[in-house]
């Protein structure tokens, strides 16, 4: 079985979700707590055993590019200033030589074809696909158990989480075959099916380990959903003559392109963080009770 090595992250999307915020700087790098949104993709990929990564820009993602490359001047200023806690932070941070690269997508064609730019420099070889506004939460990353399936399974593996079965209407669903290992066998991806014809309540969340075939798919892949080039589209059908398994995650997935999400994640990892809990903490528990007193009031 060959190693999955490479990681795509695509970050060429619009974000039109967040606009205004959006109009003038990428979604990704929005921040949580105290890093960019691309920075939790990029930790969960290197903690998944993940030696390089591939991004797929476009226009005005050039901030990207820049947070990944080194600073001198800022490691100047900060040596001088005799901070070292920070210096050694972005230390840390820093990705080595060689191990990022950069490809870009001309227009916002759709995640399939996003996918599709990177396949020179991913070449012959399986790769995983992280979607950065899905931020992981949880005691590992979501892409350690997919790598944990695709140890046990080969083949294509897609994330999934469980849905409220009401909801079925708004997500990629998968139905689900044999147990195998820490996860199952996929029998179908339905987009967004009716709750009341929906195979399970199993959604994929944005995590994907692909076979290389899937790049003459998505060569010659006829524009789907919203008049783009979709990524389900092409992974339909290699699952016609490839085997897709499914690693259910036991954490939680945060859709940072959303509002909602966004905010809602930003809390969930500052009370995951001891310098920051108690000082949020108590203020959101005041603004949470303030709001029932209103609520119950009106
Ligand atoms: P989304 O649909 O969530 O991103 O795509 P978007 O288009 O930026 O969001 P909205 O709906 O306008 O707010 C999922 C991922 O695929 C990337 C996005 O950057 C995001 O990481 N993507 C999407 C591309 O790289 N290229 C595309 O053409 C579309």
């Amino acid at each position: 079985m060959r190693k999955v090595r490479k990681a795509v992250i695509p970050v060429a999307g619009m974000g039109t979700r967040f606009l205004p915020a959006t109009k003038s700087m990428p979604k990704e790098m929005l921040t949580i707590v105290d890093r960019p949104v691309i920075q939790y993709a990029v930790d969960e990929a290197l903690e998944a055993g993940i030696e390089h990564i591939v991004f797929v820009t476009g226009r005005n993602k050039a901030p990207i590019e820049d947070y990944f490359d080194v600073q001198p001047e800022l490691n100047d200023t900060l040596k001088r200033a005799g901070k070292s806690k920070q210096l050694t932070e972005l230390d840390a941070l820093q990705l080595p030589a060689g191990a990022v690269s950069v490809t870009r997508q001309q227009s916002p064609d759709g995640l399939g074809h996003a996918v599709w730019c990177a396949r020179d420099l991913v070449g012959d070889e399986p790769f995983a696909v992280l979607l950065p506004d899905m931020v992981s939460y949880g005691e590992r990353g979501c892409l350690s158990g997919a790598m944990e399936l695709y140890a046990e399974t080969g083949g294509n593996v897609i994330t999934v989480e469980e849905c409220d079965p009401k909801l079925t209407h708004k997500y990629g669903i998968v139905g689900k075959g044999t147990q195998i290992g820490t996860g199952f066998e996929v029998t179908e991806m339905v987009e967004k099916p009716d709750p009341s014809v929906a195979p399970s309540n199993s959604y994929i969340n944005g995590r994907y380990i692909l076979q290389p075939e899937i790049f003459a798919l998505l060569g010659n892949q006829q524009r789907g959903a919203g008049g783009e080039i979709q990524l389900t589209d092409a992974m339909h059908r290699l699952m016609e003559v490839q085997k897709f398994y499914a690693a259910p995650f036991t954490g939680r997935m945060f859709d940072c392109g959303s509002k909602e999400g966004f905010i809602q994640a930003n809390v969930a990892f500052a009370f995951a963080r001891s310098d920051i809990r108690d000082l949020v903490l108590e203020p959101i528990t005041e603004m949470v009770a303030a709001q029932e007193i209103r609520s119950n009031a009106a």
